[in-house]
């Protein structure tokens, strides 16, 4: 992907995102999302340092349950004056985590994979290993990634890579939300072992009646999506 094309895409996800509050609100309020809330704040309570990537200025867990946390994205996306006291903003990619960002004993990518979107599925897959690849040097030595995403079974997956190229054309073109491309929990699964991490752990979650696609609200039962927690030691 040129630069241009990653600047439009950079673009979209901060047009759509940034003090987006009808998405906080769903996130807020949404029965998919309060029950992520609970696991993730379970899985990250008494984490020292945890750097969250693609927060959206959401924060999808309890942050009062974390000594310091340090949200990045493409953009601040949150009034500073909103954010819990020991939350600190950076801005960067997470295809390029800024070198000063290290020593965190957990990173945490909710919901980020799947706009890590390139201009076909082969940079899609390289995007995902990016990520993961980049998460390893803001890890410290006995460090874990956590990963929430939303994962599609693999007869969808199948579909959805015929049909990006087109789809994410018109989506660009025609919706405020940027495209997106969703995994199946075996190909992250495969990325987080290739890249080199260890203990690879995955947790599907019980979903709630209702699920955001594209930003909208939608019932779970039309989607084939499953939202998944992988964990992973480095
Ligand atoms: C669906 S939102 C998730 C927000 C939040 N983590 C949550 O759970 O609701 C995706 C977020 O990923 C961010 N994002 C997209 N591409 C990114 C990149 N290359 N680096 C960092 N953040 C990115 C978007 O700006 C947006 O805030």
């Amino acid at each position: 992907m040129n630069e241009t094309d990653k600047q439009n895409i950079n673009k979209k996800n901060i047009d759509f995102f940034s003090k987006n509050s009808n998405y906080q609100n769903n996130v807020n309020q949404i029965d998919t999302y309060k029950i992520l809330y609970n696991e993730i704040t379970e899985i990250i309570r008494d984490t020292n340092l945890l750097l969250d990537v693609g927060h959206g200025g959401c924060f999808d867990y309890d942050t009062t349950k974390v000594n310091k946390i340090v949200g990045l994205d493409l953009d601040e996306m949150i009034e500073k004056n909103s954010i819990p006291k020991n939350v600190n903003l950076e801005v960067g990619s997470a295809l390029e985590i800024p070198d000063k960002l290290i020593n965190f004993d957990t990173v945490l990518f909710v919901m980020l994979i799947h706009h890590l979107v390139g201009k076909n599925v082969a940079e899609n897959i390289e995007n995902l290993n990016i990520c993961i690849e980049q998460s390893k040097k803001a890890l410290s030595k006995n460090g874990r990634l956590i990963i929430v995403e939303s994962c599609v079974p693999k007869w969808f997956y199948n579909i959805e890579k015929v049909v990006f190229k087109p789809t994410s054309y018109l989506i660009n073109k025609f919706m405020k939300h940027p495209p997106a491309f969703q995994f199946t929990k075996e190909i992250i699964s495969d990325s987080l072992t290739k890249n080199g991490f260890k203990d690879v752990k995955i947790k599907k979650i019980k979903q709630g009646k209702f699920i955001l696609q594209y930003g909208i609200k939608f019932p779970t039962i039309l989607t084939p999506v499953e939202t998944i927690i992988f964990s992973a030691n480095i």
